[in-house]
């Protein structure tokens, strides 16, 4: 019969030797160093005043995150001390430059100089990234009774902030808003929601989403996916905030800032040499080329629309359309390939922050062919239209009933799924609609201008203003 001779476990420490002793103390002192140890080392609050001092993330450029600088703003105004982390590719508004109580640290953004293959590169970028969040994590993290981070994207610094945080057991706060879903935008990519990366994403984005305290979202409709499809419990409907976008304050009609149409139309550099520009409709839009804005739907629709323009008396058109981005050139030469008589005159500019504002709010009608990866989100440039007191025509996406009332202060396409009615067939029609009814467009217009009415502040203050109460 065999059986096993029990010997003790002498012989183990014979050939080990100390080192293994070593080991296991490590190895229990492990919990001790993680929850003690290293909290006391990580920094702990400068100021020893009641001051609240908050540190906001954006692993984008500071100066294109309105959103952001926004949030800075306001809080800034409540007396918080704000520390943005961002890119510093462009110069951010000069107001927030000057702000005493907002202090800008760079995130160096990492780019493909050594024309890596593009794997090496995302890991290389994202290894990199890691370092640099850390480090501002360890500056900062301990000493902010908050810390809100921009989503998307997503990768890394959400993984990071919620595992240093929770980790460390730091009683700072976080607070995720929500301006889109970054597993969706992927998805743009592969459109199959059932594609392992996808899912991969999804996943990352729902799991660290609950260890978040606060989330604000840019939608009703992105609050309930929260709650429904992330099961974010919203107890007492107490940490989800819905803070609709608002335009800038340099958004705003012509009227209010005392300028007459003529003057900008007639001194600016993108209409020039157009001759009878007053007979001319002009007709706005804003983008950055990237592959989710299909801009052949509006020049297919302009070409009808060049087509029929003599024999309906449609008035002529010029589209401004402004931003850069990788399918710009693209675009110039689809518009150079389609021959657009005079009635249809294409401008793109880059236009400068104090420009912007003011090409928009000298336009009748704008249009966005923005659709959404989501469906949930809304984009900023149709805030910044009717800020302007512009109205809009928009593709329509699950949350667009949210900022665009058809027929009120816009016009929303309406094509249907099996193609039988396209996009630019509805573009065409809308255009036409909105340049020949008078009523219907001076109707839709002062929808716009009740829209640009209700201002950033006002909105922030209402919606968060249980999140950031008021100190007295
Ligand atoms: C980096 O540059 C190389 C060569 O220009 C290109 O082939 C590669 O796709 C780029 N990688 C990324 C991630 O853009
Ligand atoms: C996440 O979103 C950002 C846009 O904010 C995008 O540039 C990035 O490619 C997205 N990440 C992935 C993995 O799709
Ligand atoms: C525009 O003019 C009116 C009256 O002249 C004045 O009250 C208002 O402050 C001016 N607005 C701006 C932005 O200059
Ligand atoms: C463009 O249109 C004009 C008339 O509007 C015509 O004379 C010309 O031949 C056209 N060019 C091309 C390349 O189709």
């Amino acid at each position: 019969m065999a059986f096993i001779e029990y010997r003790g476990f002498d012989h183990i420490w014979w050939y080990a030797g100390p080192w293994l002793y070593y080991l296991i103390a490590f190895y229990c002192a492990l919990p001790f160093l993680a929850y003690i140890v290293l909290p006391y080392f990580t920094p702990k609050r400068k100021f020893d005043s009641k001051r609240k001092i908050i540190t906001l993330f954006v692993l984008g450029d500071i100066g294109h995150s309105p959103r952001m600088t926004y949030h800075a703003r306001s809080l800034s105004k409540l007396d918080y001390f704000v520390t943005v982390c961002g890119y510093l590719e462009t110069r951010p508004a000069e107001d927030i430059l000057d702000d005493v109580n907002i202090d800008l640290k760079e995130i160096r953004p990492i780019r493909n100089s050594s024309n890596l293959p593009f794997l090496v590169f995302a890991i290389k970028k994202i290894v990199l990234q890691c370092f640099q969040l850390l480090d501002l994590l360890w500056e900062f993290a301990g000493s902010s009774d908050y810390i809100m981070i921009q989503n998307p994207p997503s990768i890394p610094i959400l993984l990071l902030a919620v595992s240093y945080i929770k980790l460390l057991r730091l009683n700072t706060k976080i607070i995720v808003d929500w301006h889109n879903l970054n597993y969706s935008i992927l998805n743009l990519k592969y459109d199959n929601e059932k594609h392992p990366l996808v899912r991969i994403l999804k996943s990352y984005e729902r799991i660290l989403a609950k260890y978040v305290d606060y989330h604000i979202t840019v939608t009703n409709a992105m609050k309930e996916f929260l709650i429904n499809e992330f099961d974010i419990s919203h107890k007492k409907g107490r940490n989800i905030f819905v803070l609709h976008d608002r335009p800038a304050e340099a958004f705003a009609p012509l009227e209010q800032l005392n300028l007459s149409k003529s003057e900008i139309v007639r001194n600016h550099e993108v209409f020039s040499d157009i001759p009878n520009l007053d007979k001319y409709r002009i007709l706005v839009s804003s983008t950055s080329f990237t592959a989710d804005e299909d801009f052949n739907v509006l020049l297919d629709a302009l070409k009808d629309y060049d087509t029929t323009c003599v024999a309906d008396k449609l008035p002529p058109i010029v589209l401004i359309v402004t931003g850069k981005g990788p399918l710009k050139s693209a675009f110039l030469a689809r518009v150079k390939t389609l021959n657009f008589s005079d009635n249809v005159i294409i401008r793109s500019a880059w236009l400068s922050y104090e420009d912007y504002p003011l090409i928009l709010a000298s336009a009748d009608l704008a249009i966005s062919l923005h659709t959404s990866s989501s469906g949930i989100d809304l984009p900023m440039k149709i805030v910044d239209f009717f800020g302007c007191g512009v109205p809009v025509i928009s593709l329509s996406f699950a949350a667009i009933g949210e900022l665009v009332k058809d027929g009120e202060n816009g016009l929303i396409t309406r094509a249907d799924a099996k193609g039988e009615v396209s996009e630019s067939q509805e573009i065409f029609r809308l255009l036409t609609e909105a340049f020949t009814d008078h009523e219907l467009l001076q109707k839709i217009k002062k929808g716009a201008r009740a829209e640009s009415n209700l201002r950033w502040d006002e909105n922030w203050d209402n919606s968060l203003s249980k999140l950031f109460p008021k100190v007295n």
